[in-house]
């Protein structure tokens, strides 16, 4: 019997073996990490287009939310036809045609040498910041601006916070502030997003009556000439809220919209 055995092929001879033999085991255990692998990256790549639309499908949701637009249930490309995407060359503070507004990724430019400068101050901790920004107008019937929205980023305690910022025409005073991505704990930096949080911040206003910055996220009362420019920080995370705070300022300040919103008002954009 052992010489019939050895005339058998491999093939022939591995599959005499038990089907609980170890190198049965290990074929089925490798064939099956194979097929669900495949399965796995499959469905990876099919689903990618999919998952990069509905990305843009709630960016736009949310900044049809910050602009106060957004209803349940409504078509949100419909709806977003009533936002005009512009791009802003942060530096000059003046509206910029060098690329489509309509698809350029503020995000993608930041990690791009060519489109983005390093930053050696760097308050909101975010490295490098794109050389063009995608800002969003709202304009009534006679084409005057009634809402300016700024997307702004920064690091929390976790992770980087995006999100935007909606200011009336007159760039000071904020009508909303919404992030659409994080990852800041549930319940503690993560009630950046509870509506109760959020409606503490329109009315404020975003400049002193010098120009400078002086919206303010900070633990405490403030004094009665600073309660316009104050905004609670969250109880139990003080350090996403100081995250929020340095992003906020730095987006609004001279590294950021400061000398566009300038522009924009003098009519020099
Ligand atoms: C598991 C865990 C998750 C936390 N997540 C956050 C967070 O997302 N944001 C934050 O500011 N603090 C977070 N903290 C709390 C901070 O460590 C720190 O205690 C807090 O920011 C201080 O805020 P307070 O001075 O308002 O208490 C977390 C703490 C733990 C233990």
């Amino acid at each position: 019997m052992p010489e019939a055995n050895e005339k058998l092929s491999p093939w022939a001879r591995f599959k005499a073996l038990p089907v609980d033999s170890t190198p049965k085991t290990i074929l089925v255990a490798v064939s099956l990490c194979l097929f669900c692998s495949m399965i796995v990256s499959g469905a990876a790549v099919m689903l990618k287009p999919i998952q990069e639309q509905n990305k843009v499908l709630d960016k736009k949701r949310n900044i049809l939310q910050v602009a106060g637009l957004f209803e349940e249930g409504a078509d949100i490309e419909e709806a977003f036809k009533a936002v005009e995407p512009r791009l802003v060359d942060v530096a000059s503070g003046k509206f910029s045609d060098a690329e489509d507004a309509a698809t350029y990724d503020q995000r993608a430019a930041a990690k791009d040498p060519a489109k983005s400068i390093a930053l050696d101050e760097d308050p909101a901790s975010i490295g490098r910041q794109a050389k063009l920004a995608s800002i969003y107008l709202l304009r009534d019937d006679a084409g005057e601006i009634t809402k300016i929205i700024l997307p702004l980023h920064g690091y929390g305690l976790w992770s980087t916070l995006y999100g935007f910022i909606a200011l009336k025409p007159d760039g000071n005073e904020v009508t909303g502030l919404q992030f659409y991505s994080h990852a800041e704990t549930p319940g503690l930096g993560a009630e950046v997003d509870n509506p109760i949080w959020r409606n503490m911040w329109p009315g404020k206003k975003v400049f002193d009556d010098a120009g400078n910055v002086a919206i303010t996220v900070a633990k405490g009362i403030p004094s009665a000439d600073k309660a316009q420019h104050h905004i609670d920080a969250l109880a139990g995370a003080t350090l996403t809220s100081r995250g929020v705070d340095n992003l906020v300022r730095f987006w609004l300040g001279e590294q950021g919209f400061k000398r566009f919103l300038e522009n924009l008002k003098a009519g020099a954009a």
